[in-house]
């Protein structure tokens, strides 16, 4: 019998954004969160377990990079143990859009390991329960496993914290133009950034707060009230931002570029042209438009020299594949 599969799963934007955590290495989040997944970030993963092997074999775009692979083995260790199974794996992953972007894919990468692995160890599991354990890979994987608008309720152990779907993929003709200011490596990891969070003297209020904005938007969705919404996302963005530079030690994740982008949306804005951001850890500005608009957004973003556009739509979460990588 084979122990081979592969998945392919999207990454995800976050409106109402993941930062800190109760319980770092289950990865419970100190407060619940709403995104959409994204149909041109992807990665394809491939998992097969095999008796003849000594230890992991793990290929991230055509790379061994150490930092990641050791997390990748971890995962793989706890879906092992919920298979019962000691055979090592064989793993190759890559993204449908170039590494040399910058962009971080762990929703994408661990959303897709964990549905390839749990079916290439035979596990046929409910999506709360694949959602559960692409948490513990990476928190906003759990995000990743779902279809489309997803909320991923904070819970308060590991079998309640997960992400289910809100609203499918088409239910909203949004848009989330990924503009990408530079290629740099972000120097702090969003993990490492996560464990900040509590020094930030502003993060008790987020949390005072955030559930309320958490309703608030989820109405806003629920009435598809585009100039609400993307008002309270900005303010979120920048909420998030405010607590990451008053943290100790401060995390600037801003470029001089970033800001420009931002005050760009402003002018655009002021024309009449609704585009709205969001940010998360690193320099990249996410633009958020409803698809009506976007051949007017992407004649300004022509106009800006030095940004490479990603255009990507609501998407479906992770789901299998038989085109395997090996
Ligand atoms: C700012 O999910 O990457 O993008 O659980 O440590 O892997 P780990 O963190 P990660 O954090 C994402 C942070 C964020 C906000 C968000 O996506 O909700």
């Amino acid at each position: 019998m084979s122990m081979k599969a592969s998945a392919v799963a999207p990454a995800n934007i976050a409106f109402i954004k993941y930062w800190g955590k109760k319980d770092e290495s289950l990865r419970l989040p100190e407060n619940g969160s709403i995104s959409i997944n994204l149909n041109n970030l992807q990665t394809t993963t491939t998992v097969e377990f095999l008796p003849s092997l000594q230890k992991d074999s793990i290929i991230i775009n055509g790379q061994q990079n150490l930092s990641e692979i050791e997390r990748v083995i971890k995962h793989l260790d706890l879906i092992r143990k919920i298979a019962k199974l000691d055979y090592k794996a064989k793993v190759v992953s890559v993204n449908n859009f170039p590494s040399s972007v910058g962009l971080s894919s762990s929703s994408s990468g661990f959303a897709s390991l964990t549905l390839a692995a749990t079916a290439a160890s035979g596990l046929k599991l409910s999506e709360k329960k694949l959602s559960i354990i692409a948490r513990q890979g990476s928190g906003s994987a759990c995000r990743s496993i779902p279809n489309g608008f997803v909320e991923w309720r904070k819970g308060n152990s590991s079998g309640t914290s997960y992400a289910r779907s809100i609203y499918s993929q088409d239910y909203w003709d949004i848009v989330d133009v990924v503009t990408i200011v530079s290629v740099k490596k972000k120097i702090i990891s969003s993990t490492q950034g996560q464990t900040l969070a509590k020094t930030s003297p502003f993060f008790k209020t987020r949390l005072l707060n955030i559930e309320d904005k958490i309703a608030k938007i989820k109405k806003l969705i629920a009435v598809k009230n585009f100039s609400d919404f993307g008002k309270l996302i900005e303010e979120e963005a920048l909420e998030l931002h405010a607590v990451m530079l008053t943290s100790s030690p401060p995390l600037i994740y801003w470029l001089p570029e970033t800001l420009k982008i931002m005050r760009l949306v402003e002018d655009w804005r002021r024309q009449g042209l609704e585009v709205f951001f969001t940010i998360n850890t690193g320099q990249d500005i996410h633009l958020i438009i409803e698809n009506k608009n976007l051949d007017r957004l992407i004649k300004q973003l022509k106009k800006v020299k030095e940004v490479k556009i990603i255009i990507n739509h609501p998407a479906k979460g992770a789901r299998l594949t038989d085109n395997h990588l090996f």
